[in-house]
């Protein structure tokens, strides 16, 4: 995700800049920029790349103004390139955002009527013509940052300053992260405390609408109607490593509880609700294609290949057409059938993994449409895909993957909206139906993520076995691959992931008392089935971990311990009850002191065979 900083007082503000965006640097960016008041003008200066990029540029001209913003970008519209770098001005405006604005598209079309001109392809862009275009009609720069606010849909941090009003910085929130802080006759901005800390421990982070009007004598904070609202000061007393991973021990923890975000991230904009149809402009497949196509392939590795296989039982079961799921490294090596037309789906959360790119290669050199669906902007797969879904997760930072699985699991279920409208075999209250039950998503992870402390408990009771069994059936034989996947790479216990049904072909013969058996129980048309192996593993003497849908009581007696899953459609049930194997991992993991973040012999991006 984006990192925005901001700073007003009597410094030199591009050095106050560029090393608050040094502390910025850890969420993962592709491009950067700042811009700084200086002689009455708004100087930028932007780069794309790292920071030393635009420190070269700086260097060339040295900016001395004591008023600026900046940025890191980790894009989301539009692929990463100077003039999509933030900041970006309007005219005596300018400003930096991180987050999605959903209705810039409306915007834009009406600032372009009105005679505006778009230098970049952000959505971001909008807010700078809009902050100019109310300047114009005569308001104050808080007055008219108030009323382009007022008319911004979806996840926002902004932070802007104008050439009329040298002595001040506003700033506002809504649902994105944004702190504020003040020094010596200097007031600060910033996404999180890191780039804070090194000027003040007393920050007050802003709550969603709140409007912040920073100046050299300190911050008012506003709310929508303009009226003061009262914000804790709060101490901050974390060091530099650990306000990077907000307060987590781990990046891993830290994203795994972003999940309902970049869920939320994922969804929005991308759907609408009156015609009950998922929007995904960037698919660049026509309904005749998907149509036509004899058959859709899902292709991927490791954590991703999981999602791919949650995708199959989510096509097939809602769109009636053959899906074939494979490993990359194993597609391309093998002779796949794939003909003229057929659609090929490739995911990584990175773009980069090195079979993926491959079997995308092959499957396009063999005629196949290629879709991505990836969580880094302008990554390998994503420039060499016909069509993309980007999972607008942020930067995934920890070796195992969590937050970017769900992301495209959200981005499958939007896939599979869509071509199942297209196809007619969903009805505008069918699809009406998905869209409710898909916003219900992030809140179902949530009230997991919450009890937290019941994996605690189990950890303690299994982080000392060393081999454990999963078992899931039908949409959760995947999600039992992937409880496996993330126990084995960051606690290094043996862990295997097995269709429930294929107990009786022969893991049973490894059941016994120091076996824990992790065992998916959602209230489906298959549960019956998963009870009767579970009963097999009890009557084996097998510790029995079980999570079942919340409603459930009968097992109870029969597991060892129990978790419940809030109520979802058995389709959904892959999201909340791959949180609670992620926790599960985590905490196992951490109980065996591993660096659950970087686990030996891992690297996050397999760019090599
Ligand atoms: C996931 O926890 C692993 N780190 C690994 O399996 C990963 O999913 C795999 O390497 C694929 O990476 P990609 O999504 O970037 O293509």
């Amino acid at each position: 995700m984006c990192g925005i900083i901001g700073y007003i007082g009597n410094d030199n503000a591009a050095d106050v800049l560029i090393e608050g965006l040094k502390r910025l640097e850890y969420r993962g960016y592709d491009s950067a920029g700042i811009a700084v008041l200086q002689h009455g003008r708004i100087e930028i200066r932007r780069s794309v790349g790292k920071l030393l990029h635009l420190e070269d540029a700086l260097k060339k001209e040295l900016l001395s103004g004591t008023v600026g913003i900046g940025h890191t970008r980790w894009a989301t519209h539009g692929k990463p390139s100077e003039q999509n770098a933030h900041p970006h001005r309007s005219g005596n405006v300018v400003i930096v955002h991180n987050g999605i604005i959903e209705n810039y598209l409306a915007h834009k079309r009406r600032l372009e009527t009105a005679g505006y001109r778009f230098q970049s392809e952000t959505d971001t862009e909008v807010i700078a013509h809009l902050l100019a275009l109310h300047m114009e009609e005569g308001h104050s720069l808080e007055q008219a940052f108030r009323a382009t606010v007022r008319e911004l849909h979806g996840s926002y941090a902004i932070a802007g300053l104008c050439v009329s009003e040298p002595e001040t910085l506003v700033v506002t929130k809504s649902g994105c992260p944004l702190v504020v802080g003040q020094g010596d006759k200097a007031a600060f901005l910033a996404s999180d405390v890191t780039p804070l800390l090194a000027h003040t421990r007393h920050v007050t982070f802003l709550e969603d609408g709140d409007i912040g009007t920073l100046t050299p004598l300190g911050v008012t904070v506003t709310g929508v109607d303009g009226h003061p609202v009262h914000r804790d000061e709060v101490r901050i007393d974390w060091n530099a490593e650990a306000a990077e991973k907000g307060g987590y021990p781990h990046f891993m923890l830290k994203e795994i509880h972003e999940q309902p975000q970049a869920i939320l991230d994922t969804l929005r904009g991308r759907y609408s609700y009156d015609s009950g149809e998922a929007d995904l402009p960037d698919l660049a497949i026509t309904p005749d294609q998907l149509r036509d196509a004899r058959s859709i392939w899902i292709v991927a590795c490791g954590t991703s290949w999981h999602a791919g296989m949650v995708g199959k039982y989510l096509l097939e079961e809602l769109v009636h057409k053959p899906v074939q799921v494979d490993i990359g490294s194993e597609f391309r090596y093998r002779n796949p059938m794939v003909q003229e037309g057929d659609v090929f789906i490739a995911l990584s959360q990175s773009g980069e993994t090195a079979d993926t790119l491959a079997a995308a290669r092959e499957a396009r050199r063999l005629g196949a449409y290629v879709l991505s669906i990836v969580n880094v902007v302008g990554s390998t797969l994503a420039r060499e895909s016909d069509g993309v879904i980007y999972t607008r997760c942020g930067p995934e930072i920890s070796v195992a993957s969590t937050k970017a699985f769900t992301g495209q699991v959200m981005a499958l279920y939007l896939l599979a909206l869509h071509v199942g409208r297209v196809r007619q075999v969903l009805s505008v209250e069918d699809g009406q139906w998905w869209l409710d039950q898909f916003m219900a998503l992030p809140g179902h992870v949530e009230r997991v993520i919450k009890r937290e402390a019941e994996f605690v408990a189990m950890a303690h009771r299994f982080y000392e076995k060393k081999n454990f069994l999963y078992l899931g059936r039908g949409i959760n034989y995947p999600i039992a691959l992937e409880g496996a996947l993330k126990l084995k790479e960051i606690s290094y216990i043996h862990a295997e992931g097995y269709a429930a049904g294929e107990m009786k072909h022969g893991p049973i013969a490894l059941i016994d008392e120091d076996m824990p058996v992790v065992v998916l129980a959602p209230r489906d048309r298959l549960y019956e089935k998963t009870v009767s192996n579970l009963m097999e593993v009890k009557a084996r003497s097998a510790p029995v971990i079980a999570f079942v849908s919340e409603s459930e009581q009968e097992l109870e007696a029969l597991a060892d311990c129990v978790f419940r899953i809030p109520n979802t459609h058995a389709l959904l049930s892959p999201i909340p009850f791959t949180a609670a194997l992620q926790l599960l991992a985590y905490h196992i993991a951490t109980l065996r002191n591993i660096d659950v973040d970087r686990p030996r012999n891992l690297a996050k991006s397999v760019t090599v065979e």
